[in-house]
């Protein structure tokens, strides 16, 4: 975790003309500029005060899987810019999704499945799982005229890994239906993961689970986390679980495929990438 917290804060410093280079390509890989994110719409004047940098599954662009939305080559720092930064972020990838399929074996359980249902090739077997480092650049937000650091969302998939710096801002709320909704603050642990239920597990678990709402207040300070997001495989079809319906509780959302789902959630919170184009030389 320090390691990677010390290579975002390298790229994060160098100039943005440098981290244009390596903008986010339509496989959601790369650098996302201040503002490429808009998270809660009805809420937000702006898109989030927040930069960030999306690492996926490495798939070599000649390997048939590559065409998968969400599979394909990652974009990487020119060699020589940032030593060792690609090899801290694919080490932290690979480590994460083990510490991710150990809390799906948790769930599991939790929802009387087989300990291992999560682990199925078509499930976290052949996942699609993403890094995203971020970098608030301390902005104050005010949630009255409608800035923040994060927009009120949840995250998509079956859960997020969170990690964070020692400086406040993330806030969770609880009750989502609660009206006015109550914001509390999640205080950072050091060398802990914050656990972030998705709204894939609310589908799979028919509300059993609720997806976390959250959202990032910023203090004036800067401050720096490190997500990784953990979804199925793209065929994955997330449906009702068994244990999760009855007769008198039948299931509250239609089937999705994953890679559907999941095109729909970033289509719906990023920025069209033509809007990039007057950048490029
Ligand atoms: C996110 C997110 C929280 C944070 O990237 O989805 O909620 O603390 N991040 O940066
Ligand atoms: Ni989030």
């Amino acid at each position: 975790m320090d390691e990677v917290f010390a290579q975002s804060k390298n790229f994060f410093h160098l100039p943005l003309n440098e981290k244009m280079k390596v903008l986010r390509n339509e496989k959601h890989r790369g650098y996302t500029p201040v503002l490429d994110e808009l998270l809660d719409p009805d809420n937000q004047l702006h898109g989030d005060y927040k930069e960030g940098y999306y690492i996926g599954v490495e798939v070599p662009e000649d390997d048939p899987e590559a065409e998968k939305p969400f599979y394909g080559p990652n974009v990487w720092p020119a060699d020589g810019v940032l030593p060792g930064w690609r090899q801290t972020m694919e080490k932290f990838h690979h480590e994460a999704l083990e510490v991710a399929k150990a809390v799906a074996r948790v769930i599991a359980l939790a929802l009387d499945l087989e300990v291992d249902f999560f682990d199925k090739p078509e499930m976290l077997g052949k996942p699609i799982a993403t890094l995203r480092l971020l970098h608030y650049e301390g902005q104050i937000s005010d949630p009255s005229k409608g800035i923040f650091g994060a927009g009120a969302h949840s995250d998509y998939g079956l859960i997020t890994l969170l990690v964070t710096d020692d400086v406040m801002g993330l806030q969770i709320c609880k009750d989502k239906d609660a009206k006015p909704q109550v914001w509390e603050y999640v205080a950072p642990i050091k060398g802990a993961f914050i656990v972030n239920l998705g709204d894939m597990l609310e589908r799979w678990s028919n509300c059993l689970f609720k997806s976390t709402l959250h959202r990032v207040l910023g203090n004036g300070q800067e401050r720096y986390s490190i997500a990784y997001f953990v979804e199925p495989s793209h065929e994955c079809l997330v449906e009702c679980l068994p244990t999760c319906k009855s007769e008198k509780n039948p299931p509250q959302f239609p089937p999705i495929r994953c890679d559907t789902y999941l095109s729909q959630r970033y289509k719906d919170t990023h920025a069209d990438l033509s809007v990039y184009n007057k950048h490029q030389t």
